[in-house]
This record gives structure tokens, sequence and C-alpha cells, in this order.
């Protein structure tokens, strides 16, 4: 099977429409990838695996190393969706110059298609530096998990008017820079709508509206690995009750002697 494309990808938006809704998921490791490829358009390595893989407090711990090695395994476990490997705090805000450093290097060790980074207007220029060079950029806008500390949390943004405005323009700039597409995170469903109805590339949203061109969730929340997730979230499983449950089975039966049985054990040639 052949692998999708970037500029596949922005294609399935034509007049401002997308008859098909893009379908993003996060993904951290190969065996994750392989199970959610078929079922994706895209498949994001997010740097939410600071929270979910490595039990940080926020993203904002998160190396270019740790980026670069679950991107090489995602790209390793997945054949159709293409992979965005998102650029973690500190490696692209400084300069385009910079930010061409890293991304370079995370395009050259994963084989990903393209990366994605936070920041509207202020990240604009690099957006253009990056994609003139040959490097797809997704963006990232409304509630940006790196800026946490100047967001003050993690609540809805775009309820003030000034707010609102700024993300508006925060998502044309990222447009007009190139971006070949755009999230759209934990905003006032207005601002997706008017954000996707103006744009020429897909927006995909994330808390914000079903009428964005596509949607993402971080897989581990949409399994049902938590118990406490944001109210963006819909949970389509249980995962971690049928983990729980799984290992309560093998530790009973190896506290009864029982496991391993006669089939897992190997016994001398008779
Ligand atoms: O890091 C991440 O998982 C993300 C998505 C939630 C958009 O940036
Ligand atoms: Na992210």
């Amino acid at each position: 099977m052949k692998r999708l494309t970037v500029p596949a990808i922005q294609r399935r938006k034509v007049n401002g429409k997308t008859a098909e809704p893009l379908v993003m998921l996060t993904a951290y490791t190969a065996r994750q990838a392989q199970l959610l490829d078929p079922h994706c358009d895209i498949l994001l390595v997010g740097d939410s695996l600071g929270q979910v893989i490595y039990g940080l407090p926020s993203t904002l711990g998160v190396t270019l190393d740790m980026m670069i090695a679950h991107g090489a395994a995602v790209v390793r476990g997945s054949y159709r969706s293409v992979v965005v490997v998102d650029m973690p705090f500190g490696t692209y805000e400084a300069s385009p110059q910079a930010a061409f450093i890293a991304a370079s290097r995370i395009m050259a060790e994963t084989g990903a298609a393209a990366v994605k980074l936070e920041g509207g207007q202020a990240m604009a220029e690099t957006i253009a530096f990056l994609s003139q060079r040959g490097i797809p950029v997704m963006a990232h806008v409304g509630l940006t998990p790196q800026a946490v500390n100047a967001l003050g949390g993690y609540a809805a943004r775009g309820r003030s008017d000034t707010e609102h405005e700024k993300i508006l323009a925060d998502g044309k700039a990222v447009a007009d820079a190139g971006a070949f597409a755009v999230v759209i995170e934990g905003v006032i469903e207005p601002i997706a709508v008017a954000l996707t109805h103006s744009l020429g590339i897909p927006t995909i949203g994330i808390g914000a509206s079903a009428q964005c061109d596509g949607q993402v969730l971080v897989t581990e929340d949409m399994l049902g690995m938590f118990e406490r997730v944001p109210r963006f979230v819909k949970r389509y499983g249980d995962i971690a009750g049928m983990i729980g449950e799984t290992a309560a089975k093998y530790a009973e039966e190896v506290r009864a002697r029982s496991f391993p049985g006669p089939e897992q054990t190997y016994q001398p040639k008779s």
C-alpha cells in the first residue's frame, strides 16, 4: 500500500470544503502505529508523550532525542498514514535557523513527512522558512500546551474579544505562511468554525468543532487509559479496565502456581 502524502492531505480540502473529514490520532510506538495506521490519515507523534509515556508534568521537558526515537518507531510501524512529528519546546522558537536545524534532524532521522509546531503570528516567519526549504509544517493554534506557563493553565481559549481576534489572526498567519494544515485546540466553537470556513488549508480540531476538516485526539485518552481526561475527550474504550483485569488474572495464576502450565513449559525429549 502506498503511503499518503502531505499534498494529498492538503488536496482533501477543495474550494474551502473537505468532503470526508481527516482522521488523525497520536502514536508513540511501532506497535501502536501498526494498529492505528489502517484507520487513520495522519499519525501524530505528539509531544503529549511527555505526560502519557514519561509521566512528566507537562510537555516542556520533552527533548528532541525523545521525539526522534518515537518518531522513527512510528514510521517503522506504519505504511499508509502521513506521520507528523511534534517539535519539542525549546527547539524552534529562537529563530527560523534553529528551527530548521532541529526539524531537519527529525526529518532525516525518523523518515516522517512533516513536523508540527505551536504558535501563530509569532511563528509565521519560521513556518515559511521551513516550508520553503522542503519541510512541510503543520501549525497548532488556540490552546498551545507548550505555553501553559504563559496561558496559566489548560482552559479553553477565545472567550474574550481580544483573545478571539488573536486566535483568528494566528490561524490566518500560519496559513499565509505556508502551513499545510493547522491543529486548532481548546477554543470556543465559533473560532474553529470561522477558521475552517476562511482558511484554504485543512483545520484539525481537538476541543474545537465537529465542523473542522479533521479531528485528532490523544490515543490513550480515546482508548480509556486514564480516569481523568479533558472535557473534549470522548473515551471510546476501557483499556485501563482491560489491563487491570488482565494483570489481575495473571497475578492470580502466578500466586496459585497454575501459570506456567504444561503448554508453556519445556520438557526434555523422551
Ligand atoms: O502532542 C499532542 O498530542 C498534540 C495533539 C493533541 C494535537 O499536539
Ligand atoms: Na503537541
